[in-house]
């Protein structure tokens, strides 16, 4: 029964064209440092281009959150991160897509734009500053949290 009940939650989860149509999980980090947020300047896709996120990615399978957000903030930053607790609420992505925040701090690596165009800490001050189309759409009802978290940082 349970084989074949896996079978039947398996083929639900494909589409009639054979791909998976399950939600992937997206992780994020806002990473907090000396009072300040740190925020990258996504280099693609075109219509994202230059706006700034919470770095992240999409979780591989058989990866936890933190695994997974760990493994990216390693190949996006080179830095190290300890992974800590959920913020904000989840964000439903277009592709079946969900978006996940967690807060985290650094361990070890000056994190640098591997993969993005900048780096840049924010502190409260200067997020509330932030012009929201500069930042990316699923991003920014997190904009407040992140803010009350650094103004008790
Ligand atoms: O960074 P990556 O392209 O792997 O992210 C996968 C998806 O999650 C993309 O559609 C991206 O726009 C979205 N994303 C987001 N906010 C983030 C990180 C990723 O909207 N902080």
């Amino acid at each position: 029964f349970v084989t074949m009940s896996w079978m039947i939650a398996t083929k639900a989860a494909r589409g009639a064209d054979g791909t998976d149509d399950r939600p992937k999980d997206v992780v994020a980090a806002a990473i907090v440092d000396d009072g300040r947020v740190l925020l990258a300047q996504r280099a693609h896709p075109a219509e994202l281009a230059g706006k700034w996120e919470l770095p992240g990615g999409r979780v591989e399978s058989g990866e936890t959150h933190a695994q997974a957000l760990s493994r990216e903030i390693r190949e996006e930053l080179g830095a190290e991160i300890e992974v800590g607790a959920r913020i904000g609420a989840q964000v439903m992505l277009p592709n079946r897509l969900v978006l996940h925040a967690y807060r985290a701090r650094l361990r070890s690596g000056t994190p640098a734009a591997l993969e993005h165009l900048d780096v840049q800490w924010f502190s409260a001050d200067e997020l509330r500053l932030l012009d929201l189309d500069d930042v990316v759409p699923a991003d920014r009802d997190w904009i407040p949290e992140l803010c009350a978290i650094l103004d008790d940082a």
